[in-house]
This record gives structure tokens, C-alpha cells and sequence, in this order.
């Protein structure tokens, strides 16, 4: 059924696991991520940017398709369907109009006192309806669809800023920006752990962790362990699925059905989502 990140998060909080945030680009997407949490048995967030939307035609077919998937495949785990990074107080309302049960609000590349003006806005809408609101302070490198940080631009949150944030807003989570990048990484990540523990120990709620994909095992351990709930991946499931792909065109140059080369990628995306949910702690948790 669909809910809320909430209890997802503060549950996953508390038992020292993170649930893991999948991004929609089609409705292979959508089968194959709603199947690896049934099979692994876990909360699910499935996150859907502003351009992921538009190419799916908008919110509210996002949301019909979701909902029939749900039906159809009985699934039984709880799923949250949350707007990723979203730009604006509008688009927010827009997305729990159509049916979403979140909404990130990225007001990162303002000022600190509009970036809580804007994140209250939303909260103020949302928490009536029992949708839960994600924020984010610092900015967050590399590039996911409209949304591009060059390396001079990317910037560390600043603890004190955090507190204020969350403490004003009231957002039930909140992605600190701390060296983490969208898309592949250039070398290794360099996580900023002692920030981690310092805005988690300040803000109490359960921390974000953008650009999941490249982030080696023992820095998620870590970053659960300090207080990270939630971990967002997407290019790793674009990968995969597009090998998968290439891999069957490239074997059989004949073949024209999409069902034939989208199946295989669909399955693709699956694998590599179990993986994540036991990698996160997430199995067996729903
Ligand atoms: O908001 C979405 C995520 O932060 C995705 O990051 O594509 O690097 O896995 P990723
Ligand atoms: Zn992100």
C-alpha cells in the first residue's frame, strides 16, 4: 500500500537500516522495483524527479500506474511515492494533488532564510495531508537530469545551518550535502562523516544520502551507523539495464520487439535492486 516515508524512516532509523529511495524512468522501472521489494520483503521509496514525470507524461499518470501495479502484482510492502528534488512550493502541491504520499522540496541553491521559507511552505501543505517532506542544505555535485552542480558550485552543508533548517521547517527527513555526487563518481567518494554524525546529532531527524550509486560498502555502513535512514539510487539501475540491453541487441542484431530487450532490462534493474536492499539492511524489515 502506499504510505508516507515517515514511519519508514524513523522505524529504519531506530533499527540501524536504511530503506532505499529507487528512481522511476519507465514502467519497467516501476515493475521491476516494485517486485525486488515484495520478494525481498521491504519498504520501498520510489522517487520520481520533475523530468521523469514529464517524460511519463506527467504526476498523475505516475501515480495511476503505480497504484495499478500495487493491485495487479499484490504487492503488500509498504511503498512511498516521493517527488525527487522538487523546485518549487508549486510543483510540491502539485504532486500530492496527484496522489504522492512525499515530496522533496530542493530550495539548496537558495539562501539559507528562503530555503526555510520555501521548505515551511511546503511542510505547512503537506503535513495536513499526511504527506512527509524532505529538504536539502548544502549542494549535492554532479548532474541528475535538469538538476546540474558543477565541482565549484558543490558545497558542504553547515551543521548550525542544518539544525535551524529542520528545527524551523519541521521536514520529517533532510539530505545534508556532504561530498556525495550525482551520477558516476570521479575517483572515490569522500564522504563527509564527521559533519554526518555532527547534523545528525543536532537535527535528530533521519538523514538522506543523494547519489547512492558508486558509494563502496563500508561508507554506507558507515553512514547508516551515524544516522543515514534513506539512500537514493538511480544511475546504478540505469547502468545495469542499459548493458543488459546492449548486450541483447548486440547478440541478436534481428531483434526488434521491445518486450524482448525491455524484459531483460527490467530484470536487470531487479537484481541490482535486491542487491541494495540487503546491502541497505532493508530486507526482511516490511
Ligand atoms: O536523487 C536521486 C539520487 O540522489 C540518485 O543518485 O543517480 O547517483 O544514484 P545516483
Ligand atoms: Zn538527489
Amino acid at each position: 500500500p502506499l504510505v508516507s516515508m515517515k514511519d519508514m524512516l524513523n522505524t529504519a532509523k531506530d533499527q540501524g537500516y536504511a530503506v532505499g529511495q529507487f528512481n522511476l524512468n519507465n514502467m519497467e522501472y516501476t515493475q521491476a522495483i516494485l517486485q525486488a521489494a515484495e520478494e525481498e520483503k521491504s519498504p520501498v521509496i520510489l522517487g520520481v524527479s520533475e523530468g521523469a514525470a514529464r517524460y511519463m507524461g506527467g504526476f498523475k499518470p505516475v501515480v495511476t500506474m503505480v497504484e495499478s501495479l500495487i493491485e495487479a502484482y499484490g504487492i503488500t510492502v509498504p511503498v512511498a511515492i516521493h517527488l525527487d528534488h522538487g523546485s518549487s512550493f508549486e510543483k510540491c502541491v502539485e504532486a500530492m494533488y496527484a496522489g504522492f504520499t512525499s515530496v522533496m522540496i530542493d530550495g539548496s541553491h537558495h539562501p539559507l532564510q528562503e530555503n526555510i521559507a520555501i521548505t515551511k511552505q511546503v511542510v505547512d501543505v503537506a503535513h495536513v495531508i499526511g504527506v512527509s517532506v524532505e529538504a536539502e542544505l548544502g549542494r549535492i555535485g554532479g548532474q541528475e537530469d535538469d538538476l546540474i552542480v558543477d565541482d565549484a558550485e558543490a558545497a558542504y552543508a553547515i551543521p548550525s545551518e542544518c539544525d535551524e533548517l529542520v528545527r524551523e521547517t519541521k521536514v520529517d527527513c533532510f539530505a545534508p550535502a556532504l561530498g556525495s555526487v550525482h551520477g558516476p563518481y570521479k575517483g572515490e567518494p569522500n564522504l563527509g562523516f564527521d559533519r554526518m554524525q555532527e547534523v545528525s546529532e543536532l537535527t535528530g531527524v533521519p538523514l538522506v544520502l543523494h547519489g547512492g550509486t558508486g558509494i563502496p560498502t563500508a561508507d554506507i555502513q558507515k553512514a547508516i551507523s551515524l544516522g543515514t535512514a534513506k539512500i537514493n539510487v538511480n544511475t546504478e539501475n540505469q547502468i545495469s539495464s542499459a548493458k543488459r540491453v546492449r548486450e541483447v541487441l548486440d547478440e541478436n542484431p534481428e531483434m526488434y520487439d521491445p518486450r524482448k530487450y525491455l524484459g531483460p532490462a527490467r530484470e536487470a534493474i531487479k537484481e541490482t535492486v535486491m542487491d541494495k536492499m540487503r546491502e541497505f539492511g532493508s530486507s526482511n524489515k516490511a
